[in-house]
């Protein structure tokens, strides 16, 4: 797949899951309430949507409409929003810009962003629970999302990253908190939109490998980034892992080092896709254009 076809493939899937966003949010952030216009401040306000994105090319890799995956796609972008209020937290990382913006703390209040972002994660539930679905494939939807998310997954790895500021790591813990803190939610991303296509146990377990190695590549990205792009460019305090003395790829290995092994992680998540035609070429332009990303 060409890069101008796989940027509108792309495009297209990112503004479908913003429209159907704001109507999420209509139905279950509605009213005046501060905690909903916060929780809408930070769902709405920008984010590359690669979850989402992710979601959807999982269930069009099963050989399904792409779009019956959609309230999925925007179940786990709430999610992702959530942790991302939280993270920037000044219990957290106390970072004060989130995608171009004062974060959701700084634009509000603590107590206003936690609720907020409590309100974000529950709904998520709640639109899988009501999505236009069958019971089976809402039913492994919500549970991918709960062990992606949970406590096995995203918040253990919050656990580890907060504490690798005051113990070492060596490579072994960085890669146990990469996979859980980021490469969690993202494999359940792909395990949705494999249950939205009831895809087949084969597909499933291919978009699972790929879907890990991607998120382990998206977080060495990130820590990358954290040290070589601008605030501006990034839309987040640039230096945030440097300033909370936080143990990276970067640190552990220097920028050259960590690139490569975000390399060699790609290499593993275009492996997974062999052998699944056609719709794989989208996954494949997507790792490329993630590894080389610059936001
Ligand atoms: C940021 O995620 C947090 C990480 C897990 C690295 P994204 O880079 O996907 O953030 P948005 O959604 O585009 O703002
Ligand atoms: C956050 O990792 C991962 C989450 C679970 C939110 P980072 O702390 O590196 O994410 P950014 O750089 O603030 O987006
Ligand atoms: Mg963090
Ligand atoms: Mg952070
Ligand atoms: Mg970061």
């Amino acid at each position: 797949m060409d890069k101008v076809t796989y940027q509108a493939r792309y495009a297209e899937y990112a503004a479908a899951t913003e429209r159907r966003l704001e109507e999420l949010c209509d139905l279950y952030l509605p009213g005046e309430a501060r905690i909903s216009r916060a929780a809408r401040y930070s769902l709405l306000g920008g984010g590359k949507r690669v979850r989402a994105v992710l979601a959807l090319a999982g269930c069009a890799l099963a050989g399904q409409p792409a779009e019956r995956a959609l309230d999925y796609a925007c179940a786990v972008e709430m999610l992702h929003c959530y942790s991302l209020i939280q993270d920037d937290l000044p219990c957290m990382d106390d970072d004060d810009y989130r995608r171009g913006r004062p974060s959701c703390h700084r634009q509000f209040d603590e107590c206003t962003a936690l609720l907020a972002s409590d309100a974000l994660l529950t709904a998520a539930f709640e639109v899988i629970a009501r999505a236009d679905a069958s019971a089976q494939s809402r039913v492994e939807a919500c549970a991918a999302l709960a062990e992606g998310g949970g406590a096995r997954g995203m918040i253990y790895g919050q656990e580890l990253d907060m504490r690798y500021e005051a113990e070492p790591a060596g490579v072994a813990e960085l890669l146990a908190l990469h996979r859980h803190k980021t490469g969690a939610l993202i494999r359940a991303a792909a395990a949705m939109g494999c249950a939205a296509a009831q895809a087949p146990q084969p597909v499933r377990q291919a978009m699972d490998r790929y879907a890990a190695e991607l998120g382990l590549v998206f977080q060495i990205v990130d820590d990358i980034l954290d040290v070589t792009a601008t605030t501006e460019e990034l839309g987040k305090p640039a230096g945030s892992d440097a300033s909370n003395e936080k143990t990276t790829f970067v640190t552990l290995y220097g920028l050259e080092g960590a690139q490569k092994l975000a390399r060699q992680h790609n290499e593993e998540a275009l492996a997974a896709l062999n052998g699944l035609g056609e719709e794989a070429e989208f996954l494949r332009e997507m790792a490329l254009e993630l590894l080389e990303r610059k936001k």
